[in-house]
């Protein structure tokens, strides 16, 4: 029985394991440049929150940076097919960028485990901020 119970809460993270390999063998493992040309260039320091909010060509910018660098985790179209949170439902908003540029800049990572790998230094600002601009076009309301 104690064997049973461990197996049980071992499960879920072989199961994310093996998810996350394939994952991996399936995607690109490097991230993409990403050509931000035509946004305002946000310099070194980190805003708060997104300065491109409801900004076209980020949404643009942002669809395919995504697919390119996220989707093989959160899902194509960040419609999430299990593996990882589904993009589409982060609160909108200063909340929603806080938790998003947190995590983006710095992955997830518990007992060891990388469950998503940090993309400061591979992804600029820019590039994040768009993401998020695209994402937040594409938000479910639950
Ligand atoms: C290797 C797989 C993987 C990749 C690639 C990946 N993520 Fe994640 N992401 C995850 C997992 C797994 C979690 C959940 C982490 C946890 O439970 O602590 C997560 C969590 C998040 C969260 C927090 C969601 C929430 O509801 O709190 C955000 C935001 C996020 N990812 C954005 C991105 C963006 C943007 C990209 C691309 C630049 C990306 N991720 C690339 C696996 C990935």
């Amino acid at each position: 029985m104690k064997r049973l119970l461990a197996l049980a809460a071992a499960s879920p993270f072989a199961l994310f394991g093996y998810f996350a390999a394939t994952a991996h063998a399936h995607g690109d493992v490097t991230p993409q440049a990403v050509d931000v040309a035509g946004l305002k260039v946000l310099g070194a320091g980190w805003s708060k929150s997104n300065p491109y909010r409801k900004n076209a060509r980020a949404e643009q910018i942002g669809a395919s940076a995504f697919n390119q660098n996220c989707a093989r985790c959160h899902g194509l179209g960040a419609v999430s097919g299990g593996i990882a949170p589904d993009l589409r439902y982060l609160p909108t908003g200063d909340e929603g960028d806080e938790i998003y540029l947190g995590r983006v800049r710095h992955g997830a990572t518990r007992d060891g485990r990388v469950y998503m790998p940090p993309f400061e230094g591979m992804l600029s600002q820019e590039a994040m901020w768009a993401i998020r601009a695209w994402l937040e076009s594409v938000r479910v309301v639950d």
